[in-house]
């Protein structure tokens, strides 16, 4: 486990020597000091980048040439698939299987990109048609600079590749400042780059807390792009903060994801689904479904079986064979979650099951599966992300009832139906205003589509071409052909 900083193609410790502990939430042990960066190391990591893009090879390389790097960074992830994976155990808490998972992910983002980067380098240009014959013009797109990426603890090494490796494939350099509570498979991405040579300066990674790191880093003057993951309150301090430089920004938010069953559908597929989308990394996903709405004939079926399927959920440590939900990421995260349990109570909710620690534990932060009925549309745990192994269940008679309810958020990242009707489901589709929706499934997530929230659930997608054009400037080059001259001012 990493104890330095790594900045511009080197390890260095934080200018002020601090650290933090890394915490595993299966047991409740410090397992690591981390390296606690501030704005000094900041300040270094953002000038290396800026070097890098200003006067480094990077953003001049072909784009070919910058795939091989990626291709490498690939490689090399996968080549420490299971020892990355355990990292992420120790430091997140999730199943092995899907931390796993995780790490097969992020080496393909980084392959996905490499193919992106090389494409940008057959169509390097587009020709664009003008209405007076005096003039060609043509547009070009560029690397857009220096990108900081601030990236939440859900999915450590993921949530950084889906940012930091469509920026590297356009020719940008980074600053990525990883969770404090998850810090450590994102540093080991720094030992990634000096395997494969990646030149000094291109990728930088600071740990440290978000005030501490990612408060400086996000208001850097000489940081052109603002790449975030996590919370809405702390998603408009960074959009605050890069509107005094005018920085660009991306923002992957929260949601309040809601999962539309109709009585045609199959009752275990729904309730299966279901359960990937709220259990699955103990529900700390942004996109996960939190809010189900089943219609009334099916209504009564449906909760029966998912009560008896949760309870029979496999609790325990992250490394033991066959758990299936792990602990909560933190204690931090751990009470809020059991609080927001206990708010949905007292404002009229019922738990059908679930709803406490899970005993049985000596240590860890392992929570029941929760399954919450009668929740009032105007309670906390209706509208607000829980971010945990909590579902809302809710009964509806007609499609523009469902559609409705859907959509009353301010959330808009994730959403799913299931009918067999498929005119209706596409028809439903259609109607949902968020930025993924699924149909007669939840969660499953391609590298090749774009994600992103709706409302305030974010600006901007990650992941296919659109994650790429996150991280591109576009320029007009506009030539004068003609032979006579201008003749305005000189006749
Ligand atoms: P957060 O949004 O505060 O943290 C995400 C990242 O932002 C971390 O790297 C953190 O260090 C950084 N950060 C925090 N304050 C910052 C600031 N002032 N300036 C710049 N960077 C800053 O989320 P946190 O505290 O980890 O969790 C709080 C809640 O946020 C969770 O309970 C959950 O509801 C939600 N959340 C949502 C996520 C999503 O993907 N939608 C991911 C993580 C958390
Ligand atoms: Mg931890």
């Amino acid at each position: 486990m990493r104890t330095q900083l790594f900045i511009n193609g080197q390890w260095a410790d934080p200018v002020r020597k601090g650290t933090f502990p890394v915490v595993n939430p299966a047991t409740e042990t410090v397992i690591h000091h981390a390296p606690a960066g501030t704005a000094e190391d900041i300040d270094a990591a953002v000038k290396a980048a800026r070097a890098a893009f200003d006067d480094g090879p990077w953003p001049r390389m072909k784009g070919a040439e910058r795939a091989k790097y990626l291709r490498a960074m690939a490689k090399a992830i996968r080549s420490r698939q299971d020892e990355l994976a355990r990292l992420e155990v120790a430091d997140n808490g999730k199943p092995l299987p899907e931390a796993s998972w995780d790490i097969g992910d992020a080496a393909g983002c980084f392959d996905y990109y490499a193919g992106l980067a090389e494409a940008l380098d057959q169509q390097p240009e587009e020709a664009i048609a003008l209405p007076d014959d005096r003039f060609t013009s043509k547009a070009v797109r560029e690397p857009l600079g220096v990108a900081g990426a601030i990236v939440p603890w859900n999915y450590p090494l993921l949530m950084a590749s889906w940012k930091v490796a469509p920026a590297l494939a356009a020719g940008c350099t980074m600053v990525l400042k990883p969770s404090e509570l998850t810090p450590l498979t994102a540093l080991e991405l720094g030992a990634i780059a000096q395997q494969v040579e990646l030149p000094p300066g291109v990728l930088n990674i600071v740990t440290g807390t978000g005030p501490d790191a990612g408060a400086p880093l996000s208001s850097h003057p000489s940081v052109d792009k603002l790449a975030f993951t996590g919370s809405v309150p702390t998603g408009s301090k960074i959009m605050a903060a890069a509107a005094r430089d005018i920085k660009k920004v991306s923002l992957e938010l929260g949601g309040k994801s809601p999962f539309i069953v109709f009585d045609d559908a199959d009752v275990a597929q729904a309730v299966e689904w279901i359960m990937f989308g709220i259990f699955w990394n103990q529900g700390q996903v942004c996109s996960a479904t939190s809010r189900v709405l089943v219609q009334d004939g099916l209504y009564d079926k449906l909760l029966e079986r998912l009560v008896q399927e949760a309870r029979r959920i496999k609790i325990g440590n992250g490394l033991d064979d066959g758990t299936l939900l792990g602990p909560l990421v933190s204690k931090g995260q751990f009470d809020k979650v059991l609080s927001a349990v206990s708010q949905a109570q007292e404002e009229g909710a019922t738990v059908a099951t679930g709803g406490r620690a899970a005993g049985g534990f000596a240590a860890g932060y392992f929570m029941e599966p929760t399954v919450l009925v009668d929740v009032p549309l105007d309670s906390a745990a209706w509208n607000e992300e829980i971010f945990g192994p909590v579902v809302c269940v809710r009964r509806f008679s007609d499609e523009g009832e469902a559609v409705r309810l859907a959509n009353d958020s301010i959330f808009g990242l994730g959403a799913a139906v299931m009918s067999t009707d498929s005119e209706r489901a596409e028809r439903v589709a259609a109607a949902l205003r968020a930025g993924i929706v699924w149909i007669n499934c939840s969660q499953p997530t391609f590298t090749e589509a774009p994600w992103g929230g709706y409302k305030q659930s974010g600006i901007g997608r990650e992941l296919g071409h659109w994650g790429l054009d996150n991280y591109l400037e576009t320029k007009q080059i506009t030539r004068y052909v003609s032979d006579a001259p201008w003749g305005w001012y000189i006749k």
